[in-house]
């Protein structure tokens, strides 16, 4: 890597928040950051106290771009679960050409990013991946497939709260689970150890852990000592539902998009004919990538414990 920084976006994001923790951990390796901000604010404050310099612009503003990526020595890349990324990947693609840069870009993906997937924010991640590799760039995609913990308290919490129960349309299948500050890890890693990352340009990522709904139902449950269900629901029921609460004043980050790509991811989950795909049941990966421990599902439901109270 070059002496420049390392380009961080989405440092205030506040779902999975993996840009604050790549923010932190590049620091920590003595690596200089510079992280692209919307707005200067408190949140922008809290990154630049860590560190960082701060570049206000955004990801669709090309001029403000080409001042953020001028002479960084890598970037990461990340675009919250909503529309709008393919033209951030556009403008983002011209601007790291035209600043001249000989960067990698490590890009965080998730595994609805192909070009059938249910969820138009899965087509919509693949077509923004596509437009960064036909750009030229030296782009190094980890597609976490895997569930952030993170959706849990955003999706549930009423239900869990008011009536003890969890309904979605994930049905009966397991799927993979990771704590989003792992998957920003393992983008630290891609950023600092390529080689880890050198033989493809996309990778998919699981999680350490393999649940159904109805045992996230049961862990819950322990964790709050009050029996939790679980009740599989269709994805036109679920997808009513979520536009209800995205709605409603107990919203917080969840949006209409983000409503209807996690009800898709649902359904494709539930039909899934990919289960025999080992990728999805490499439970051992995270930690032969990253060295360490991985979060695990119980472990953050415990320390959330009070927000489904
Ligand atoms: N959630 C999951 O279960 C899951 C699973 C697998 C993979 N993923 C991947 O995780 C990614 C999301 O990462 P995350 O959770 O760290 O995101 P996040 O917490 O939602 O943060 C998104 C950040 O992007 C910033 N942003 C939004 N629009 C922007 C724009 N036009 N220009 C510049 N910045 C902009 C936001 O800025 P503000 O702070 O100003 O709003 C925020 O800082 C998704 O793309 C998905 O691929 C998620």
């Amino acid at each position: 890597m070059s002496e420049g920084p390392v380009l961080v976006t989405g440092a205030t994001g506040q779902h999975g928040g993996t840009g604050a923790y790549v923010v932190r951990r590049l620091l920590a390796e003595g690596l200089p950051v510079r992280a692209l901000v919307r707005r200067l604010d408190e949140r922008s404050e809290q990154v630049a106290d860590l560190g960082a310099e701060l570049v206000v612009g955004d990801l669709t503003d090309y001029r403000s771009l080409t001042v953020a990526l001028d002479g960084v020595s890598a970037a990461y890349f990340t675009f919250p679960v909503d529309a709008g990324i393919v033209p951030a990947a556009a403008h983002y693609a011209q601007a790291a050409r035209d600043v001249g840069g000989e960067f990698r870009t490590v890009v965080m993906s998730m595994g609805p990013a192909t070009q059938r997937h249910p969820s138009h924010l899965g087509r919509s991640q693949w077509l923004a991946e596509q437009t960064l590799q036909w750009a030229g760039l030296d782009v190094t995609i980890l597609r976490m497939a895997a569930m952030f913990h993170e959706n849990l308290p955003l999706l549930f919490t009423r239900s869990v709260r008011d009536e003890g129960v969890i309904r979605n349309c994930f049905g009966d299948n397991p799927m993979s689970w990771l704590n989003a500050l792992d998957a920003a890890e393992l983008c630290v890693v891609a950023l600092l150890r390529p080689e880890r990352f050198a033989d493809k340009v996309a990778h998919y990522l699981p999680g350490p852990e393999l649940y159904d709904f109805h045992q996230v139902a049961k862990i819950l449950g322990d964790v709050l000592e009050r029996p939790v269900g679980y009740e599989p629901i269709s994805r036109e029921a679920w997808t009513e539902s979520l536009l209800g609460l995205a709605a409603s004043p107990e919203a917080g980050l969840l949006q209409p998009n983000m409503a209807r790509h996690i009800a898709a991811c649902g359904y494709a989950v539930a039909n899934s004919q990919e289960r025999g795909n080992t990728d999805y049941h490499d439970t051992g990966l995270f930690q032969r990538v990253t060295g360490r421990e991985p979060v695990l599902l119980h472990q953050y439901l415990t320390e959330q414990a009070g927000n489904f109270r």
